[in-house]
């Protein structure tokens, strides 16, 4: 039994496979109704969200199968005191998959040694995001047909934005990626990132602060969201917040086949005037998440066509 809790839980090949079945089932979504017929997914979220628990619930029920779980730590028995080990022991017995977000880093790592049906990692504290990988990786990898010779800018919070962290994680296993990493410098990527993963691999990198100067040079720009619920302090949140917002005036620095990404929720760091460009392709992404987590429930339960 696999679980996914870091995006390197798969290796190049495996993740590959997965996405040519992600593609294959953007394809034609109808001829995969039946795949888990039978089958129930548990989304446990400690912590708000929309598209990651939706489109796993979106993924089950397009695959034939059933969800059931909670969307808040509130309505579930957490509120009680209740501990993810038992919480999952429990699951286990209801459900044949389940998708934990929680707000401590590694819980859904503890849930996987608890568990007796693969646990996904559907986001911990600041720590990974692997399904918003898989996501961002079936995005990048249908509409610009490669993983490799890219040079991607990451922006904003780059600190508390677990989805930036397991990116880049997973994109240093292809060739010919360069990071352009475009952040005050409160919010730049933790040391960890920055030495054991870029340094130690030798991917190229740099850090900067102009979103503009950064612009022209990009393949890909990853725009993020200040992560609001991960300061301690309210005021540097305010004076951080607005530090980058990507408009169409900023567009123009860009390259006629860049692409924006954004894992979503956006604030204010794309103005709404930016999705009418069709280098826009954060609500793309979006639906990309669907069929990347229907791909990845067909791989974690050994079912095929
Ligand atoms: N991208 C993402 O994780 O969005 P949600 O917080 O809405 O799930």
């Amino acid at each position: 039994m696999r679980h996914l809790i870091s995006p390197l839980d798969f290796s190049v090949d495996e993740t590959e496979e997965l996405l040519l079945l992600a593609e294959d089932i953007a394809k034609d979504p109808k001829k995969y109704s039946k795949v888990c017929e039978g089958k129930k997914i548990a989304t446990l979220f400690y912590e708000p969200s929309t598209r990651t628990r939706l489109s796993f619930e979106a993924a089950m029920l397009n695959l034939g199968g059933s969800v059931l779980g909670f969307s808040s730590a509130d309505s579930s028995s957490a509120a009680k005191g209740e501990s993810v080990a038992d919480t999952i022991r429990v699951i286990s017995s209801y459900a044949d998959i389940a998708a934990m977000r929680h707000p401590k880093e590694g819980a859904p790592y503890v849930a996987s040694l608890h568990s007796t049906i693969p646990v996904i990692n559907a986001g911990d504290g600041g720590h990974q995001h692997p399904t918003q990988t898989l996501t961002d990786l079936l995005t990048i990898h249908s509409l610009k047909g490669r993983l490799d010779h890219l040079t991607i800018g990451l922006c904003g919070d780059l600190k508390f934005g677990r989805t930036v962290h397991s990116l880049i994680n997973a994109l240093v296993r292809y060739t010919g990626i360069k990071f352009v990493l475009i952040s005050p410098e409160e919010l730049r990527v933790p040391t960890y990132i920055r030495k054991d993963v870029l340094e130690d691999k030798n991917v190229p990198y740099k850090e900067v602060e102009s979103l503009e100067e950064a612009m022209p040079e990009l393949d890909i720009l990853y725009m993020t969201r200040v992560q609001k619920e991960r300061f301690f302090n309210e005021e540097d949140y305010i004076r951080l917040k607005d530090r980058y917002i990507l408009d169409a005036a900023k567009m123009h620095f860009a390259g006629p086949e860049m692409l924006v990404l954004h894992p979503l929720p956006r604030v204010n760091e794309i103005s709404v005037e930016v999705d009418k460009d069709p280098r826009a392709v954060y609500f793309k992404q979006a639906q990309f998440g669907v069929y990347a987590r229907m791909a990845l429930i067909m791989t974690l339960l050994e079912l095929s066509l």
